[in-house]
């Protein structure tokens, strides 16, 4: 199903997925508080981008003079929206501590934060400028799993890939 043509939107959907995969680990993780209350930070965050990229839209529409390239990010979202989904059609029962590590520490290496940082710029507004500086940044983000892969994963090979985040 072909998701929205404007690339705020579509994007904004996408960082919603984010959030549903990181919800999802939450509640997997419900018998862990602190592991819980982890991936609900985590989730919180993608849901705020989903919202900021909405914002941004909402900004965009209200400016004649600004538009946003619909080129932009073209022929990404496809891809990243499927592998997203491939990741929430999993049964969770198979979802281990470090696997949630390992399919967080994909999407965070992915190129989807460039793609929302540029976003986020395109408007070319100034108040574009306030909104980047808006919710949590993802290289925020990517500290707090290397802080929390350090501290939960056992599996070696996630734990150096937190470490080349
Ligand atoms: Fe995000």
């Amino acid at each position: 199903m072909p998701g929205p043509q404007d690339p705020l939107e579509r994007f904004s959907e996408i960082e919603k997925l984010v959030s549903r995969v990181y919800f999802r680990f939450s509640h997997l993780f419900l018998n862990d508080p602190e592991l819980r209350d982890f991936w609900w930070q985590m989730a919180k965050e993608e849901e705020e981008h989903s919202s900021i990229l909405l914002a941004c839209k909402a900004l965009v529409d209200s400016h004649e003079s600004a538009k946003v390239d619909p080129g932009i990010a073209q022929g990404k979202a496809e891809r990243i929206e499927e592998q997203l989904n491939a990741y929430l059609g999993r049964g969770t029962a198979s979802i281990t501590v470090d696997e949630a590590f390992r399919i967080a520490l994909d999407i965070e290496g992915s190129e989807l934060d460039a793609i929302y940082s540029r976003l986020v710029k395109s408007s070319e507004l100034e108040i574009g400028k306030t909104m980047e500086h808006v919710g949590v940044p993802a290289s925020v983000q990517r500290r707090k799993l290397a802080a929390a892969v350090r501290r939960f994963a056992t599996d070696p090979e996630v734990r150096a890939s937190a470490e080349a985040l």
